[in-house]
């Protein structure tokens, strides 16, 4: 479906107390809101979400940075969603993401970079699937 995302709000920006201002600008961003739960993952189940990047260099940096904290996860819906929500939080580096965008506003760092967005309808399906059931999906 070409109308949604998953999104993660990563364990710096919850403990730093940023959910808030994250979820309006998602909402301002005109997004809506689907599903969404507070979560804290295991290694286990980090390692698993992030399997595809199993040979990466900071796979173990990442597993354990995951892990290590509070995650908001949410299911987003809007047009042409997993491009336009990969714009407003800006790239995977805070020091390259643009101005005003949630990365820029609130990453520390290429890692703890405050939130995740799909890149890809196949994985936005995959990524949802993965933390909420059909009911919650509605
Ligand atoms: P995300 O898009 O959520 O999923 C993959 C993550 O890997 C990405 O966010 C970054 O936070 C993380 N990542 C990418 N490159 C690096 C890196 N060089 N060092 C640490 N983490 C990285």
């Amino acid at each position: 479906e070409t109308n949604k995302t998953f999104t993660m709000i990563k364990p710096d920006a919850v403990a730093n107390g940023h959910i808030g201002a994250i979820l309006d600008q998602i909402i301002k961003g005109g997004f809506k809101i689907t599903a969404m739960k507070y979560t804290k993952l295991s290694q286990e189940t980090a390692g698993k979400f992030y399997e595809v990047h199993k040979e990466r260099p900071f796979y173990g940096e990442l597993v354990d940075f995951m892990s290590s904290g509070t995650i908001v996860a949410a299911i987003l819906e809007k047009d042409n969603a997993v491009e336009d929500f990969r714009k407003l939080i800006g790239a995977t580096d805070p020091a390259k993401a643009e101005k005003g965008t949630i990365r820029n506003l609130f990453a520390q760092s290429i890692g703890a970079n405050a939130i995740h967005g799909s890149d890809s309808d196949e994985n936005a399906k995959i990524e949802g699937s993965f933390f909420f059931s059909g009911l919650e999906k509605f």
